[in-house]
């Protein structure tokens, strides 16, 4: 077991631990709202044995975590810490959360967090619940609580019921829902009309639960939770043979993370085209070298093929409409996107991270791409903008923890 702690919303510290071996895939432990990590005892036993890797925390107010003296204890801060939690995790866990925790990480993974987990287990964690936060047991033993009461602030339902209803309708990982006792305080229909606003769900109910299906029917909950997870976030990594499944492959490849290029020249008639490109590398630096590949089903490849001259220009992070605009078909890329030509006429776009104008040098077969390769006549950049990354086939930022 290794202590950890993580820097919450505003600060705060959160205090939890981690078992198993960092190399596993890593599943979040968040408890719900009275409880603390402690719920988990059993269930990170048998989540270590099945090969996982198990951060649990204690949520603030809770625990060993802050326990902040200015009260800030409504649903935001919950939110804001657990998307903190995730920013700052070596990779993407399965998240695993109990009622005001399965709340926040609703919201924290619907509300632009989608990216920073790879599924999503919530247990009694339907919003709209007939709650009354002033009958909530104390867990605590001796003579300090195990929470602070002031947490009951994040249950306001005017504002967290419908926060977390609209960004479940975002959530794109694979989720679990288990229904336990607690969940008895909502009734079906507010179960299902819950669950109707996922897009990729699945349900299981654990009866004869007590107050925390986690702890009070851990064999259960850890057969469910495993079940589901070897299907849907398996344990071990998908594997490419040649011949197989060409999906496999590009997924494989998609684990190199990458810029993002408009690749850009004027064709026979002198108008410009380009398309979206990530394939580019640098080659050499004496004579100066780069190449990029173009599909041979690509529209533009017979003008880039025949064009002594073509440019690439590198994405700085606000281009991302700029890559989605000339990766679609049927679009006038050129008219919405600002450019020049450059000294060798190809087309420069403006504001670009950097242009790189190249002379053709040689074309290579290269199974369904071609390989083009150019040699640098002129390379500008810019130095203080951040790049738009692609990785694993979405569009990534750089951020430093
Ligand atoms: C991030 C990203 C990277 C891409 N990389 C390449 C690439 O390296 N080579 C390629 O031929 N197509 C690549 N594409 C696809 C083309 O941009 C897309 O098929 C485009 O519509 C081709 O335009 P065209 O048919 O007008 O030439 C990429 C698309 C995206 C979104």
């Amino acid at each position: 077991m290794q202590p950890v702690s993580f820097k919450g919303f505003a600060g705060a510290a959160l205090k939890g631990d981690a078992f198993g071996s960092p190399d596993d895939p890593p599943v979040l432990l968040i408890h719900g709202g009275a409880q603390t990590r402690a719920v988990w005892n059993d269930v990170a036993d048998a989540l270590v044995k099945a090969g996982r890797h198990v951060i649990r925390i204690d949520l603030r107010g809770h625990g060993e975590s802050d326990w902040p003296a200015d009260g800030r204890y409504e649903f935001d801060a919950y939110v804001e810490d657990l998307r903190a939690v995730l920013a700052q995790m070596a990779s993407r866990p399965v998240v695993v959360a109990a009622s005001l925790g399965g709340w926040a990480a609703t919201a924290a993974l619907g509300e632009e967090g989608a990216h920073l987990a790879a599924g999503l287990v919530l247990i009694d964690a339907v919003p709209d619940m007939d709650f009354d936060a002033a009958c909530l047991p104390s867990v605590g033993d001796g003579d300090r609580p195990s929470f602070d009461p002031g947490f009951a602030k994040a249950f306001d339902p005017d504002k967290a019921v419908p926060r977390v209803a609209s960004a479940a309708e975002h959530i794109k990982v694979p989720v679990l829902f288990v229904r336990g006792a607690e969940s008895e305080l909502s009734g079906a229909d507010e179960t299902n009309r819950f669950l109707g606003r996922f897009e990729n769900v699945e349900y299981a109910e654990i009866r004869e639960a007590g107050q925390m299906v986690a702890a009070e029917r851990a064999d259960m909950f850890s057969a469910t939770l495993l079940d589901f997870l070897e299907r849907k976030v398996p344990r071990f990594a998908p594997e490419y043979r040649q011949g197989s499944d060409a999906r496999t492959l590009r997924d494989a490849l998609g684990c190199f993370a990458t810029g993002v290029t408009v690749v850009t020249a004027l064709d026979a008639e002198g108008q410009p085209v380009g398309l979206t490109a990530n394939s580019f590398t640098s080659v050499s630096l004496d004579p100066p070298l780069l190449l990029v590949c173009i599909a041979k089903t690509a529209g533009s490849l017979a003008a880039l093929e025949a064009a002594e001259n073509f440019a690439v220009n590198v994405l700085h992070i606000g281009q991302q409409p700029t890559s989605n605009l000339f990766a679609k078909s049927g679009e006038d890329r050129f008219s919405e996107t600002p450019w020049r030509r450059g000294h060798n006429d190809a087309p420069l776009l403006t504001g670009a991270l950097a242009n790189f104008e190249c002379k053709r040098h040689a074309l290579h077969d290269g199974g369904d791409h071609v390989i083009l390769v150019g040699e640098v006549v002129r390379a500008r950049f810019e130095p203080r903008r951040d790049p738009l990354l692609y990785f694993r086939g979405k569009y990534r930022r750089l951020h430093f923890a």
